[in-house]
């Protein structure tokens, strides 16, 4: 941003989430591998800038790899069942440790993050309690699970306290019975069980990688309930570790959002500001799973053909559009993007390279009954992103009547012999299009 007109503009875009978000409950889960992440400091930062911004924050740290580093530094390895570590009296004592030295780490960033940045001044302060009650898992299959535990209350109310009186709670995989012994949960589970609990607005999963790809790497920025279902056992199926981690997050978030926690973000922990640009773009900066995501923004596919044609042919009828025939649309469907709502196509546009460096957007498109909606905000800036991701600088769009919407989008009007040579010659002299670009910076 080089821009004093586009730092202008996204501080105006970015007040619209600064203003939904205020007071709204966010429950964060911290994975041990989160906390390890040489990224941690900038997370910390973010946190206490959304705490500061009137973000209520429930945070909750797990520490899971620090746990087995333990036990192999002992010579002991971790033991499973049911894809449950098995925590015998020696092993408890490991973790009781371990994650007390994680809480301790933690608790010291959101301090000396504060102390050493622009946050510098804000008053955060983090309060950690006895807030989850734990049972047991007991014996299963023969095998005793001695203190691995399950959480068998939250005190909901406890918490809620807190975050009214403007504190941050940090909680961890640890809980307490009322026996006063202490019991080894699973990380995921008390995020989503709190999150649960309080009714909370988001829970937000931080994961390995950007949010969750699809079989071609395409990150897929707004998941269905179903795609979440079907992730989720592909992932699991994977042997690597960030692949097990996302499994995990996924199957939490579908825990989440089948009891009515609405917004299930999954954001990467290893890529400074995810969260921020998750949080306060609109294009986002990771993987969705809510109910409000019935319209979906994703890559067209050969099956959408019927679907562009149906939208696009008024509009070609009428000269808005150039006239494509099926042939030419299946072959380059590649260059789609499409929004799909309740299994209808209600949107669409394209990218085409034009040369090394840039790229034109055409063939823009929104259902007469669905404009005004922000999908053609949502799709432009989608394409831009992409765009930008190519490596392309400027972005072309070719216009009869929507000059000013573009104009109104950072494009300006350029002669036509400011396109690539190889565009020029196709120009369509009698169409009289106006040529505008946009600088992608
Ligand atoms: C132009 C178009 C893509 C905008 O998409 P959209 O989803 O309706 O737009 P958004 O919801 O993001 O933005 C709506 C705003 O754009 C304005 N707008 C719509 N068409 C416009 C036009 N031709 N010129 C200027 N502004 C326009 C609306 O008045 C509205 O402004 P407001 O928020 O101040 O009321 C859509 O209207 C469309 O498909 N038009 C027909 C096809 C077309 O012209 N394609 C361009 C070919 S190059």
């Amino acid at each position: 941003m080089n821009d004093k007109a586009d730092i202008i503009r996204w501080f105006r875009a970015s007040s619209a989430y600064i203003n939904a978000h205020r007071n709204k409950i966010f429950v964060v889960l911290l994975t041990g591998e989160a906390l390890s992440d040489k990224n941690l400091p900038n997370i910390v930062f973010d946190l206490s800038l959304l705490h500061s911004l009137g973000v209520k924050l429930v945070l909750v740290h797990g520490a899971r790899p620090q746990i087995s580093a333990a036990l192999r530094e002992k010579g002991h390895e971790s033991q499973y069942h049911r894809n449950l570590r098995i925590t015998t009296p020696d092993v408890i004592e490991l973790v009781k440790e371990r994650v007390g030295a994680l809480s301790v780490t933690l608790k010291s960033l959101f301090s000396m993050g504060m102390y050493n940045s622009p946050m510098h001044g804000a008053d955060l302060r983090l309060c950690r309690g006895n807030f989850i009650t734990a049972k047991p898992v007991g014996v299963h299959d023969g095998i005793d699970f001695h203190y691995t535990g399950e959480i068998r209350k939250i005190q909901v109310e406890a918490i809620r306290q807190q975050l009214e009186n403007g504190n941050v709670v940090m909680l961890s995989n640890l809980g307490y019975s009322l026996s006063g012994e202490v019991f080894n949960l699973s990380a995921e589970r008390v995020a989503t069980e709190t999150a649960i609990a309080l009714a909370a607005d988001k829970l937000i999963l931080m994961i390995p990688d950007e949010g969750v790809r699809d079989g071609s790497g395409e990150l897929l920025l707004s998941l269905s309930h179903e795609d979440a279902a079907t992730y989720a056992e592909e992932f699991a199926a994977r042997s690597d570790s960030d692949s097990q981690s996302i499994a995990q997050a996924l199957q939490a978030a579908l825990l989440a959002y089948r009891s009515k926690v609405h917004r299930c973000h999954l954001i990467s922990y290893r890529e400074d500001g995810a969260l921020l640009r998750e949080l306060f773009t609109r294009r986002g900066n990771g993987s969705l799973l809510s109910n409000d995501n019935f319209d979906r923004l994703r890559v067209a596919q050969i099956e959408d053909v019927a679907g562009i044609l149906a939208l696009i042919k008024p509009l070609e009828t009428d000269g808005t559009l150039v006239q494509r025939s099926r042939e030419l649309l299946e072959n380059e469907i590649g260059n789609f993007l499409v929004i799909e709502l309740e299994d209808t196509i209600v949107a669409c546009a394209a990218l085409y390279p034009i040369s090394d460096s840039s790229g034109e957007l055409a063939c823009i498109a929104i259902d007469p009954q669905h404009q005004g909606a922000g999908f053609g905000d949502r799709l432009l800036l989608e394409l831009e992103a992409r765009a930008r991701e190519k490596g392309l600088s400027s972005l072309f769009v070719l216009t009869t009547v929507t000059a000013h919407w573009f104009l109104e989008r950072g494009f300006e009007t350029v002669a036509m012999e400011q396109l690539p040579e190889r565009r020029q010659r196709l120009y369509n002299m009698q169409r009289k299009s106006k040529v505008l670009r946009k600088r992608l910076g």
